[in-house]
């Protein structure tokens, strides 16, 4: 699509949820392209296994790291780590979320927070302690994971459409501020994407998602990945502020 095969060679990356799913694909794609890489995961456990094999597939550098990203201590940690092993930080991939479901009159408050502090506040607590890293460097690619139900909503979904709606403010406004320093900020607005987020569809609603999707099937992993590739590419040094729809055509 964009850039040659090892032309990250030597830039340091953190993706954060990125033990498994979309995550993990970020980081196997980045790695291809010849990054250093940062599998920073709440599960210490799937992020160790995930590194490992990174280490194994592309005889690189492979960092897994334990963080809460809704927690600024934890994440502060995180960054202070990846300092002093890397001495640099020169991608910050925002993938962390999760899903708590439920109609809006029986959404329990721990469902709403949880879901804002997890997706929202936690991109905005990484790309705050990333950000300082980056300014000094004057150098800095930022992508955020939203999706495609920030921009539309969803039936049983406020919490999760009202975080992702965030992100895209939050990707906006950061890349207003910080442009003039030479970092560039984008979101990914996915559709739906296989992975464990989306396996527990009912085979019905899946049949129905289908027949809304031109490309006429769900997203894979590497479909999104590959758009972050490009938007840390030197490709793509004039985009910001952007977000980059990757749905099969779905939302158009
Ligand atoms: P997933 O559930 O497979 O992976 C999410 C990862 O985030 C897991 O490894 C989990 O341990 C980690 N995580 C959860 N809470 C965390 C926390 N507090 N701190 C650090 N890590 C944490 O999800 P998937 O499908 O790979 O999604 C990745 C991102 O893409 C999410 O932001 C999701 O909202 C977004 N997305 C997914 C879509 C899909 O259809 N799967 C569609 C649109 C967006």
């Amino acid at each position: 699509m964009c850039c040659t095969n090892n032309e990250l060679e030597g830039r340091v990356a953190l993706v954060t949820g990125s033990a498994r799913g979309i995550g993990r694909a970020i980081c196997e794609t980045l790695c291809d392209r010849g990054t250093e890489i940062i599998v920073a995961d709440v599960n210490l456990e799937q992020a160790q296994e995930t590194a490992g094999q990174l280490r194994s597939m592309f005889h690189k550098e492979a960092l897994s790291i334990e963080v809460d990203v809704s927690k600024i201590e934890s994440v502060q940690a995180m960054v202070k780590k990846i300092l002093d092993k890397f001495g640099k930080i020169d991608i910050l991939v925002n993938n962390a979320g999760i899903t708590r479901d439920g109609l809006l009159m029986r959404m329990k408050d721990d469902d709403w927070q949880k879901v804002i502090d997890i997706n929202l506040t936690g991109s905005f607590n990484c790309t705050r302690e990333v950000v300082k890293v980056m300014l000094k460097q004057r150098s800095g690619r930022i992508v955020n994971i939203a999706s495609i139900i920030g921009l539309i909503g969803n039936v049983g979904q406020a919490n999760y459409a009202a975080s992702k709606a965030g992100i895209i403010g939050l990707t906006k406004s950061v890349a207003k501020e910080i442009a003039s320093r030479g970092i560039t900020v984008n979101a990914i607005a996915p559709g739906f994407i296989e992975t464990d987020m989306t396996k527990v569809l009912a085979p019905e609603i899946r049949e129905k998602l289908l027949n809304n999707i031109p490309l006429g099937r769900l997203g894979s992993p590497q479909d999104v990945a590959n758009v972050v590739a490009f938007l840390v590419s030197e490709a793509a040094s004039y985009i910001t502020g952007q977000v980059i729809v990757v749905d099969g055509g779905m939302v158009m």
